[in-house]
């Protein structure tokens, strides 16, 4: 049995079937619901439902309150449709070609960046065309269903490899495998391009990229792409944060897009330097350097991508010192979510 979904804005009727959530059947018929996480954690995907009935599916709580379930409001990362849907949602897009393919993957070569940093190259099947967008990610598929994100750190005209910054997490699953086992040649299975954190290109405002640790992966492929294009060159300020000198672990490519290219600046910024980086550039949170920097961020774009807990001191502060909202852009390094959710009617 399949369901029939029309999705506001726009006249737009896909196909869903029940063993999908809303956000995969959106993107397998090739329309883009704006998302980042897809495991309920994040809030970019949520929209409404205004006709008929779904399974709300495992999401973060504090993500969709039991008052927004009232209001209609649902995350389509995690909805399931259990009846024709009318659905609203913040913003979609066509996609541009960028399917969301499922493919076999080769560990090309492993380097570590740094102690805690893994770079982690992989070749795609040569006959597959395996476009994306700068700033997108994918899903690497685990046994049991599991499954890992990372950003795409090349640009997309790079694309005979895929290139990903994995950062280690004590005790976790596959990110220890990457530092302790895993060998080149593996062959794994990835899911992808997936997320909407990409460059608004009709936009001229200076932009401020905001990195934390491995957030600088994306925003890597983004820079790197908007030099290539070399249509535009807005301002780019690139703020890095990381605990100590060793996190910034491609710090000397940033520096040499400063030296290259007049339009992009770079700002590291060390919350504990240690004593060995004989640091005498900027300390403290990378969010407070930005505005320290910038007494009224009206004018700018904001991208921001890394922990939870960064991109959300910035959210506050920032729109506090004139950010309009629509113009922070975030990619929240998130994790597993917990379950919950009934099936319900709006
Ligand atoms: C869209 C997206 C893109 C991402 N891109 C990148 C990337 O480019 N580079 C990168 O290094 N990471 C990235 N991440 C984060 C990355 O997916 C997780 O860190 C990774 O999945 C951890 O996998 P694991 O199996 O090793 O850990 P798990 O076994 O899943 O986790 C073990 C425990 O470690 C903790 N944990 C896991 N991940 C994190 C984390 N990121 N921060 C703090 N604690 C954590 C949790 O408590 C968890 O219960 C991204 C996440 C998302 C959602
Ligand atoms: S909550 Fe749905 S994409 Fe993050």
């Amino acid at each position: 049995m399949t369901w029939s979904i029309h999705l506001k804005p726009g006249e737009h009727t896909i196909t869903a079937h029940p063993s999908e959530t809303l956000l995969e059947s959106a993107l397998r018929e090739g329309l883009i619901i704006p998302h980042g996480c897809r495991t309920g954690a994040c809030g970019s995907c949520k929209g409404r439902i205004l006709e008929g009935l779904i399974d709300f599916g495992p999401y973060q709580e504090q993500t969709l309150t039991e008052a927004e379930r009232r209001q209609g409001f649902a995350l389509f990362c995690c909805a399931k449709p259990l009846s024709n849907l009318l659905i609203e949602c913040q913003d979609l897009k066509k996609s541009n070609g960028a399917e969301v393919k499922t493919l076999p993957a080769r560990v090309q070569s492993l380097e570590l960046l740094n102690e805690d940093v893994m770079l982690m190259t992989l070749k795609l099947p040569a006959n597959e065309n395996f476009t994306f967008q700068a700033g997108q990610y994918i899903d690497i598929l685990l046994k049991d269903g599991l499954r890992r994100s990372f950003s795409l750190a090349n640009p997309p005209a790079n694309n005979s490899f895929l290139e990903l910054h994995i950062r280690k997490v004590d005790g976790g699953l596959f990110t220890s495998q990457v530092f302790n086992e895993l060998k080149e040649k593996t062959i794994l299975r990835i899911q992808g391009p997936l997320g909407t954190f990409c460059l608004q290109p009709e936009q001229e405002k200076p932009i401020i990229f905001m990195a934390g640790g491995t957030g600088f992966a994306p925003i890597k492929s983004i820079i790197e792409h908007h030099i290539k294009q070399e249509q535009s060159h807005r301002p780019l300020m690139l703020y890095w944060g990381a605990r100590s000198l060793n996190g910034l672990y491609l710090k000397d490519l940033a520096l040499s897009w400063q030296q290259e290219y007049p339009f992009f600046t770079f700002t590291p910024v060390l919350s504990q330097p240690q004593p060995e980086d004989h640091w005498t550039g900027r300390t403290g949170y990378v969010h407070q350097a930005i505005l320290d920097d910038f007494s009224d961020l009206s004018s700018y774009q904001i991208y921001a991508c890394g922990s939870p807990e960064m991109i959300q001191s910035g959210q506050d502060t920032f729109i506090q010192q004139g950010l309009h909202p629509e113009n922070y852009f975030t990619d929240a390094f998130l994790f597993q979510a917990p379950s919950s959710g009934t099936p319900t009617q709006p």
